[in-house]
């Protein structure tokens, strides 16, 4: 099917050429669709030989021909390449050198001959399909289906047009005697539920190491779509979703509330990070037209390894691709053979298919780690296990409570400070008999794990002053016993999760890691929460640079190697690899319930209605729920206007909405111990799944989630809404019940008077005999939820 596609230079006018007169539609060169045929996209070569694609949606189209390529600077490895006018024998015009210049000139000039965007010729296409089923060692579901059709396009450029195209219109053309080429091969995707697409630099003789000055990939989307955003930045994503349309983001950019994060490092341009999440509005009434059909698509990346996160300028409806640069300005750094994360641009006509969309996983390499996607057995499944733990955390947060710190020293230094000689300042949290009250806690209630955090020294000024050498990782204060604790936990069947802080000092953590991870190994800890709290040493490397992304990965790949589960704060955005290493079992890397404890705003009640959409669309989430006690005045500072932004029954509702192989149960045993009988909730529901449906939602409003847990005939449920009040419909004939099977339904509602703001503590909890063909109708309070167990 050939489509009527858009004016290409003046779709390229919009930001780059702005004195442009061609009005050709550009043909498409080749094009292949999904396996269901809904999606098709097409490629095109302009006449400059710019690669393009554009995408179409049940014969619209969405995204219109956007550029694709990068600019690029050698930098070394291809010495002695000498290009000459052979013709006036004169000497060389130029080489390739090794010193970072380009392709220098005979006079010392710089040649830019840099461009990988345009000056193409296709050299072949190649299409393929692909079917094929495998096995999560753990997920959302227990079967994953990877159908898809490929084209791969090859595209080769003659160096001597990009060399004589760079030179000045007066300056004579050179001839070459044998032209040298580069290729690059672009890999396209179409799923049933979207496209992904990468680009591969072979090995070959004009292209081994390289920098990447720019990548021009485009999204020039076809409507001015409503979008759900964080600002970019190279530092920090936790924040609070925008809504607005997408020519609206540059305006608001600006004036992106910030606030509450230790490290932020805006692009200086205005942007967006992704997952970004975009739609079109429900028609006013019923009666919606074609027109008026309902449109979703999330804009991401999948697979990122060696390669900076990407994060999308704004120009209009139109986003383009900006790559987190490292210390000194460079984007990233490609020695060939080497292939870039895939850009992924989910697409449905319902909100529910998005959450449901498994692209972004399908397009990770297969794990990595002792386990077999397609059989579903592997030694992994020994040590990796789906948990929910307890932590001596929250209680850090709240007001005139407890400290990482043992002392209120400004100034320790490791390997000279006597911590056993410093005065402990009476709040340190991680002291052995208040750890005990939480394994028995945990112990009691079958919880899995006891994260401490504190424990180890240095946490007197760990964060705000810049420093390399902040934790070694093994050694604990005076007052916390290593030994004793691993017994004690032992005895009752528990384990430790071990707490990594690095401060942003990676260059310090990479130094002590084999170390570290031994340590947990010696005193029986399986998982640990490591965190990036703070710029990032390397000084002046980014979160979300190259150098940044593999240190996530080598720590992951380390982990594997000694048997560790790993939950990190602050890393970049997540992107499917717990594909890869399925010890990858969640991430914060997003705004958690934390903030709720740091001021009034805290996190908003749609806030969680938009992240599934957002940041988990990349992979799972420590978002720390089951906080029972919402309000920060309970505690010491009765002033404190901070509180969590939800009902009771909301905080169990995220247990099944906010994806999580790895759940915290965050609040303080005291606060589980007032409300028992909502708590049984969090002591029962799953953590791994053989199925998920997602019965209803829309981004920012509501998300009504159903799980079966896995290997048993139980279902979980969670609804919640935003500030507003709504009822939320659960047809039990989509969720996969047995038809001939009478089940009990456990529903958790809000109380009929609770609100969010002033009765978050109201709720229900009662039975109800279901089947297959019941449809349950239950009321949400502003800010609530619903929490059901089936069995
Ligand atoms: C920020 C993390 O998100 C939080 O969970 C942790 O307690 C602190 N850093 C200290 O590491
Ligand atoms: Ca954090």
């Amino acid at each position: 099917m050939k489509h009527n596609i858009f004016i290409l230079f003046s779709i390229i006018c919009i930001t780059t050429i702005t004195s442009c007169i061609i009005e050709k539609p550009l043909p498409s060169y080749d094009s292949f669709t999904s396996p269901d045929g809904r999606l098709e996209m097409n490629f095109y070569l302009s006449p400059d030989g710019e690669p393009l694609y554009s995408l179409i949606f049940d014969g619209n189209e969405i995204i219109q021909p956007s550029k694709l390529g990068f600019d690029i600077r050698h930098e070394g490895g291809i010495n002695n390449i000498q290009i000459f006018k052979p013709a006036t024998g004169e000497p060389p015009l130029g080489n390739f050198n090794g010193n970072g210049a380009g392709i220098r000139a005979s006079d010392g000039s710089t040649m830019n001959g840099s461009s990988l965007k345009d000056h193409f010729s296709v050299e072949k296409v190649e299409k393929s399909s692909y079917d094929r089923t495998w096995k999560p060692l753990w997920g959302e579901v227990s079967e994953i289906r990877d159908n898809h059709n490929e084209m791969t396009v090859t595209l080769v450029q003659n160096l001597s047009d990009i060399l004589i195209a760079d030179l000045p219109v007066d300056q004579d053309k050179p001839s070459f005697s044998s032209p040298q080429q580069r290729r690059i091969v672009i890999r396209f995707r179409l799923f049933d539920d979207g496209l992904g697409f990468r680009y591969e630099f072979p090995k070959q003789k004009m292209l081994n190491y390289f920098i990447i000055d720019k990548e021009y990939t485009e999204f020039t989307m076809a409507q001015d779509l409503t979008a759900f955003w964080i600002a970019g930045d190279y530092d920090s994503n936790e924040y609070l979703y925008e809504k607005s349309k997408i020519s609206e983001i540059p305006s608001k950019y600006d004036t992106f509330d910030r606030s509450g994060n230790s490290c932020v490092y805006p692009m200086r341009v205005p942007g967006v990070q992704t997952p970004v999440m975009l739609m079109n509005e429900p028609a006013a009434d019923s009666s919606a037209t074609e027109d008026q059909k309902r449109l979703f698509i999330n804009i991401h990346e999948a697979a990122l390894n060696n390669f900076p996160a990407m994060q999308l300028e704004v120009n209009g409806a139109q986003f383009k691709a900006h790559l987190i640069p490292d210390a000194i300005g460079n984007k990233g750094y490609v020695q060939t053979p080497q292939v870039t994360p895939w850009r992924t641009v989910i697409v449905a006509d319902n909100a529910p298919a998005i959450l449901e969309s498994k692209l972004i996983l399908n397009l990770n390499e297969p794990c990595a780690v002792e386990y077999d996607e397609a059989t579903g057995e592997g030694e992994a499944k020994q040590w990796i296990k789906p948990q929910k733990f307890v932590g001596v955390w929250w209680e850090m947060f709240l007001p005139d409570y407890g400290s990482w710190a043992y002392a209120d020293d400004p100034n320790v230094k490791l390997g000279v400070t006597d911590f056993k000689a410093l005065t402990p300042n009476g709040r340190h949290a991680a002291n052995t008999a208040n750890v005990k009250k939480y394994i028995d806690f945990a112990a009691a209630n079958g919880i899995a794990g006891v994260l401490v955090e504190g424990w180890d020294i240095g946490w007197e000024n760990w964060t705000g002053v810049f420093k390399e050498y902040v934790f070694d990782f093994m050694t604990p204060y005076p007052d916390f016993d290593v030994k004793e604790l691993r017994d004690y936990a032992g005895s009752k069947g528990m384990q430790l999760v071990m707490h990594h802080e690095t401060s942003g000092s990676a260059a310090n953590y990479e130094r002590y890691l084999d170390r570290a991870y031994q340590f947990m190994n010696d005193n029986n800890y399986s998982v640990v929460k490591s965190g990036y709290v703070g710029p990032i040493i390397p000084r002046g490397e980014h979160h979300y640079g190259q150098t940044m992304v593999n240190h996530y990965i080598h720590c992951l790949s380390r982990a594997a190697d000694y048997h560790v589960m790993v939950d990190a704060h602050e890393p970049v955005h997540p992107t499917g690899m717990h594909r890869t290493y399925p010890n990858y079992m969640a991430a914060e890397s997003g705004r958690g319930t934390e903030f709720e404890t740091f001021f009034e705003k805290g996190n908003s009640p749609e806030h969680t209605t938009i992240m599934p959409f957002t940041r988990i669309m990349g992979g799972p989430m420590d978002y720390t729920p089951g906080i029972f006690e919402q309000k920060m005045s309970h505690y010491g500072d009765h002033t404190s206007k901070a509180r969590v932004h939800t009902t009771l029954v909301k905080q169990l509702a995220l247990y099944v909405t906010m994806y999580s192989p790895l759940q915290m149960v965050a609040d303080l045993p005291e606060n589980y111990e007032r409300f028992p009988d909502a708590f049984q909730f969090i002591k029962d529901v799953a953590v791994d799944w053989d199925d998920t449906k997602v019965l209803e939602a829309e981004p920012g409003d509501y998300i009504t989630t159903a799980r079966k847990a896995k290997g048993v005939d139980e279902w979980y449920i969670g609804g919640i809404t935003d500030e507003n009040a709504r009822t939320a419909t659960i047809d039990c004939s989509k969720i996969g019940l047995d038809d001939s099977k009478i089940y009990t339904a456990t529903i958790y509602a809000d109380g009929d008077d609770a609100h969010w703001d002033n009765n978050p503590q109201s709720y229900k909890i009662y039975n109800q005999v279901i089947t297959s063909g019941t449809i349950l109708a239950i009321p949400l309070a502003p800010g609530g939820g619903v929490a059901i167990q089936i069995k």
